[in-house]
């Protein structure tokens, strides 16, 4: 490729994959649904959602949708927020006992995320780690192809129907882990942003910080010419480092949740703002379901390992419950202000399009001008003010960085090379940042 950025590396890959579902987006297109799946010959669909949403009116336009395109569907609502191997397999023994021949998934990422893991477990049986990657699991491929699946996101951030990978609570290990294989990938994505329209403000500003950090974190992460080439050219996982997709998709996001994000949290009427955001949210999938993130996210695992007594307005989980978009952005800022001497450009590009000042900023101001940016739309959607505002003190900082060094593969997405004592300086540069 002509971008420096992508130049060939010594032992590095020299080609990079691009997969995507059908996606279709567009206000009221959930009533497409019925009709897709039985384009797609799906007789009997499982249509997996959460009791919040279970009754609503979501769900019903996807049963009316099926029902209307002659598609039988049997539902199960059982999905839990931050989905676990308990809960899955609860999932999976449902799609197992229900002669079904596709998947529908109707909810946020936690609902997707179960209808991946779930038909990955009523199809193939073995342990629950041997598909996770080492040091949790097996390592392990997914032996085959899995139901037809169309996702049907309700949250403006997950990206998930996007993205070949589910991330799962390990319950023995309390922690998240991410299940990947090309095989989890939807190969279809029913977008409909008429559903942003009634989630909360700080549900917006939580899934809205999440999309901002996948689209960040494709744009900065390692090339993937700086990754090894796969033995296996059909197995090339989505975690293959930033690319010309990615960047083409990270670019659009970040400048569509810099515009309207504030917007979209402060005003549920604002539906230019929202529908902007449920793009942004799709467009941040396509990147880092073709990218991978890097080490927000890794370090994200460890606050949601070690959170203790702290509850989030406006989510119906008892304590101790982080959303995973605060998980990731309290440690984003202070992620940037070391990622950014690695890749300086991309991250003062990356800070542009999120719309900050950087007006005379050079390379070496790229990792606080993209920081401050940050820093600055937390403040105005009323983010917790880094770990310190979700129950963290200097005293964590060490067992946070032993419980985040397991996330082996994100971490080492970054694009510097990053060793313990690193982490623990990021965490500790997270614990406030105003
Ligand atoms: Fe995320």
């Amino acid at each position: 490729m002509a971008c420096q950025y992508f130049a060939p590396v010594e032992g590095g890959a020299d080609t990079f994959t691009v997969a995507m579902p059908r996606l279709t987006f567009g206000r009221g297109c959930l009533r497409e649904t019925g009709a897709r799946a039985a384009a797609r010959n799906i007789r009997r669909a499982a249509v997996l959602t959460d009791a919040q949403l279970r009754d609503g009116a979501y769900v019903a336009t996807v049963l009316d949708s099926l029902n209307a395109a002659g598609v039988e569907a049997g539902v199960f609502s059982e999905v839990q927020i931050e989905p676990s191997d308990g809960s899955v397999l609860e999932a999976a023994a449902f799609l197992a006992d229900g002669d079904f021949d596709g998947v529908i998934s109707v909810g946020g990422g936690s609902v997707i995320d179960t209808a991946k893991a779930g038909m990955v477990y009523a199809r193939y049986s073995a342990p629950f780690t041997d598909y996770f990657a080492p040091p949790v699991g097996a390592g392990q491929p997914v032996p085959g192809p899995v139901l037809p699946h169309i996702a049907c996101p309700t949250t403006s951030g997950t990206g998930s129907e996007c993205t070949s990978v589910a991330v799962i609570r390990i319950n023995d290990l309390n922690t998240k882990f991410v299940l990947a294989s090309p095989y989890l990938l939807p190969p279809e994505a029913v977008v409909d942003p008429v559903c942003a329209g009634t989630l909360p403000g700080n549900v917006v500003a939580s899934t809205g910080f999440d999309l901002l950090s996948h689209a960040i974190e494709c744009y900065t992460a390692k090339a993937y010419t700086g990754w090894p080439p796969g033995a296996e050219p059909a197995r090339r996982q989505f975690l293959q480092g930033a690319n010309p997709w990615s960047d083409l998709a990270a670019r659009e996001a970040l400048r569509l949740v810099g515009q309207y994000l504030a917007r979209g949290v402060s005003d549920a009427g604002d539906s230019e703002a929202r529908d902007s955001l449920m793009w942004a949210a799709t467009l941040a999938g396509m990147a880092f379901g073709n990218s991978g993130t890097h080490l927000p996210h890794a370090l994200s695992y460890g606050v949601t390992h070690l959170m203790r007594d702290i509850q989030t307005p406006g989510y119906p989980m008892p304590s101790p419950f982080v959303p995973h978009g605060i998980s990731v952005i309290v440690n984003a800022p202070s992620v940037f202000r070391y990622t950014a001497a690695a890749a300086p450009e991309r991250h003062l590009e990356a800070a542009g399009c999120l719309g900050a000042d950087d007006r005379g900023a050079g390379p070496a101001d790229a990792g606080e001008v993209v920081a401050r940016r940050i820093i600055e739309l937390m403040r105005v959607t009323h983010m917790p003010n880094g770990l310190g505002g979700v129950g963290f003190g200097e005293a964590d900082v060490e067992p946070l960085t032993r419980s985040a060094v397991r996330q082996r593969r994100a971490i080492g997405n970054a694009p510097r090379e990053t060793n313990d004592t690193d982490i623990e300086n990021i965490y500790r540069n997270a614990l406030a940042y105003w």
